[in-house]
């Protein structure tokens, strides 16, 4: 996401405040630190032994693991490179001995007879081109003959988010000769490009027999979902009335996918994209309240649409046809389910899509056992034969949840490679039980189940749910009913590939305060920095810089109801306050705001961390750390003396993984100006690194379009990447000059 749509994130995503269930008192120290024996006795310890013996990697397998990452056997020692140091430059910086190359860039034809792109806003046709704000990716191994393959280095498909794009006002105005129409009504040609730009790409590289890696144009395998893609809708709500809309009466299928953010990969080989600020592209009018049911409207509030509501590119105005009346979300109609207006369409945004890059002629699903919220990744559990499978979830707006779903169907080691992968994802995605969690004071939290047989849920009396749809749809009111614990901005997760923890960043929350106001909360344990940081002349408040939580499951594995927390890294700049902001201490080879993408390596188990920063970037741009965690409970108890106005304490505890050392945690790259690093995927033997690099040159000002020379970013063009000038995201692959694996 943006960091400046985040400024006014409030405007178009939830930031209720109504969990009454955050002020319990500390009653127990963390648990002792668990010792590898515990883990290996534990459900993971059947995939663990596996991943030991592929990885050969020492790191994370001893009891005091941090300073130990030498890979067994190879000589190979991780995260032996130099530091990179922060940046402000406008181009791609890694390690001395790495090379980073651009290799698809927003524009990008994806068709033998698509034109090469201008770059000069004039282009059109973008549902054969590159979208636009790339975001998260994943990799999908192709073998010469064109079949998936888990073993391919030098060919696969990537399946690719195109989150957003880069706006002034209305318009996404790079994309427009002059800038576009910054008022309504906005015309219908710019709006048909603007929808285009959005959604998912797969595309198809290949790497040459010199090394060099480059998408290819005319591959058959190239496809771009849009806005405008028919989907299903799958899973619990699948033809609920909650769904039913002018443009499937049945509340069957849907249209499209929109602000797609974080992605997943299954076990089975498709990818999951991530929906998340959906709600600011729909239009509410100012009446529309009294024209709808009550249950409704406090749905559209706690998701972000109160009446009135601007769309954040004015779409619903193109014109009269369907295409542009279906961002219209308020109730035009006169039915009285919805079939003959768009005031239901909201509720077919929001979920975790299914899509199978492997075969472009299968229908994506929108797989709405998962939940309905403002989605970013989507991460696996370790499968175990005979184990049901957990996705972990994170709903980034402030004061948001974490979320747990856990499938029926336990896991066959024979759907590893099926022949038909929408209905394997049928089989584990469509049926389970979905939890919210809630972290306790001691270190421990609960998994709680979101269902309508919960007496917290069935009688809840901010809003009265129908049904287990009702429950999935509206997954966010369920979660305050059950008393989940409220979120610094839950984004990414990742599972740690040896441990099976599960680390989620937590971006940065301005509504947090040590005296909150009404609309705020204040520090808790898992949650607990609220401090001023200085930018120039301006100030940020808040927790500005973010932190990575991290969950250890209970014995049950995938399918514990309880787990153990503490927090793997505090994000602050190296200088700031030991006691109360630089928690983990950082040094200026580490230091970091705002952690955004989180990924394991598959091949090498580093943890790489990505940023979405807007307090930091006075000193450095948007940048990408490799680290070698712990586990949960290597550090200590902390406690943190908030200042009061008056002069008194607020004391919080909270628990501080074991500080990173220059071995462990280390700056590998940093991007260009104005952008955010994000999305993350490999090859099967670690060599090649891909990422993408979000929307440099952001904050360029519309009235400049005509003067490149005041764009803030031109990259990639100036790192000799494609016509013009006019920046644009893009994703880059890092290889190392030696051949070696990313990170070593
Ligand atoms: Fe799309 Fe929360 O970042
Ligand atoms: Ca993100
Ligand atoms: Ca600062």
């Amino acid at each position: 996401m943006s960091k400046l749509i985040d400024n006014t994130r409030q405007l178009i995503s939830g930031d209720e405040d109504s969990n009454t269930s955050g002020n319990e008192h500390f009653q127990n120290v963390l648990q002792a630190r668990l010792s590898r024996r515990d883990v290996l006795r534990g459900s993971l310890g059947v995939g663990m032994a596996t991943m030991f013996g592929s990885f050969g990697l020492s790191a994370c397998t001893s009891d005091d693991n941090n300073d130990d990452n030498a890979a067994a056997g190879s000589g190979e020692k991780l995260l032996n490179f130099s530091a990179v140091n922060k940046s402000v430059l406008d181009q791609v910086i890694v390690p001395a001995g790495y090379t980073a190359s651009v290799i698809y860039a927003l524009g990008d034809p994806l068709s033998a007879t698509t034109s090469a792109f201008k770059n000069d806003g004039t282009d059109g046709d973008f549902e054969n081109r590159a979208g636009d704000h790339h975001d998260g990716m994943e990799y999908f191994g192709l073998s010469a003959d064109g079949k998936p393959s888990t073993t391919s280095n030098d060919r696969a498909l990537l399946g690719m988010n195109h989150e957003a794009t880069t706006d002034e006002k209305l318009t996404s105005f790079f994309q427009h000769a002059n800038g576009g129409t910054a008022s309504l009504p906005r015309p219908a040609a710019e709006v048909d490009k603007e929808v285009a730009l959005h959604g998912v790409s797969v595309v198809e590289i290949s790497k040459s027999s010199s090394g060099k890696w480059a998408y290819v144009q005319a591959s058959s395998f190239n496809k771009r979902f849009t806005p405008l893609t028919p989907m299903e809708l799958s899973g619990p709500a699948k033809g609920d009335a909650l769904m039913v809309t002018k443009y499937s009466t049945t509340g069957l299928l849907c249209r499209g996918t929109l602000n797609n953010c974080g992605t997943g990969k299954t076990p089975w080989g498709t990818l999951l994209t991530g929906e998340e600020n959906w709600a600011g592209y729909f239009f509410r009018s100012a009446t529309d309240d009294a024209a709808r049911d009550a249950k409704s409207v406090t749905a559209l509030k706690r998701y972000g649409r109160s009446q009135g509501a601007s769309s954040r590119h004015g779409w619903e105005t193109g014109g009269s046809d369907d295409k542009y009346a279906r961002w219209n979300n308020s109730k035009l109609g006169t039915s009285s389910n919805g079939a003959d207006d768009y005031r239901n369409e909201m509720n077919t945004f929001g979920y975790v899509v299914e899509v199978d890059a492997y075969d472009k002629s299968k229908t994506a699903k929108k797989r709405t056992g998962l939940g309905r919220f403002a989605h970013e990744s989507a991460a696996f559990s370790k499968p175990v034969v005979g184990q049901p499978l957990a996705v972990y979830q994170g709903d980034d707006a402030r004061n948001e949840y974490i979320y747990k779903f856990v499938s029926t169907a336990v896991w066959s080691a024979a759907d590893a490679n099926p022949t038909d992968r929408m209905a394997t994802g049928d089989k584990y995605l469509d049926s389970g039980k979905l939890y919210a969690a809630k972290l306790n004071a001691d270190g421990s939290g609960e998994w709680i189940e979101l269902n309508i047989s919960n007496a917290k849920i069935a009688a809840y009396a901010g809003y009265s749910f129908t049904n287990q749809a009702d429950v999935l749809v509206n997954a966010r009111i369920a979660a305050d009913a059950v008393g989940a614990t409220k979120m610094d901005r839950p984004e990414w997760c990742g599972v740690h590939p040896n441990t099976g923890e599960i680390y989620f960043t937590l971006t940065n929350n301005s509504n947090r305060a040590v005296e909150p106001s009404s609309s705020q909360l204040a520090p808790d344990n898992s949650n607990p920095r609220a401090y001023s940081d200085a930018k120039g002349s301006s100030t940020s408040k808040g927790n500005v810089n973010g932190h990575i939580l991290r969950v250890r499951e209970g014995s049950a594995g995938a399918t514990a109801t309880s787990f153990n927390w503490d927090v793997y890294l505090f994000g602050a700049q190296a200088d700031a306050d030991k006691g109360l902001i630089n928690l983990s201490n950082l040094t200026a080879d580490q230091d970091f705001s705002s952690p955004d993408g989180i990924a394991f390596s598959p091949s090498t188990g580093i943890c790489w961390i990505q940023t979405d920063d807007g307090a930091y970037t006075d000193v450095t741009n948007c940048m990408m750390l490799a680290a070698i965690p712990g586990k949960v409970g290597d550090g200590a108890k902390k406690t943190l003396a908030h200042k009061k106005a008056d002069g008194s304490t607020l004391n919080v505890d909270t628990y501080v993984g074991k500080e990173p050392t220059t071995d462990t945690l280390k700056r590998f790259l940093v991007g260009p100006k104005d952008c955010e690093i994000t999305g993350l995927c490999e090859s099967p033997d670690g060599k090649s690194l891909f990422i993408n690099i979000q929307h440099p040159g952001e904050g360029t000002k519309m009235a400049d379009i005509a003067d490149t020379s005041k764009y803030t970013s031109q990259w990639p063009a100036n790192a000799g990447y494609g016509a013009g000038k006019r920046p644009r995201s893009a994703t880059i692959v890092i290889t190392k000059n030696d051949g070696g694996r990313i990170g070593s």
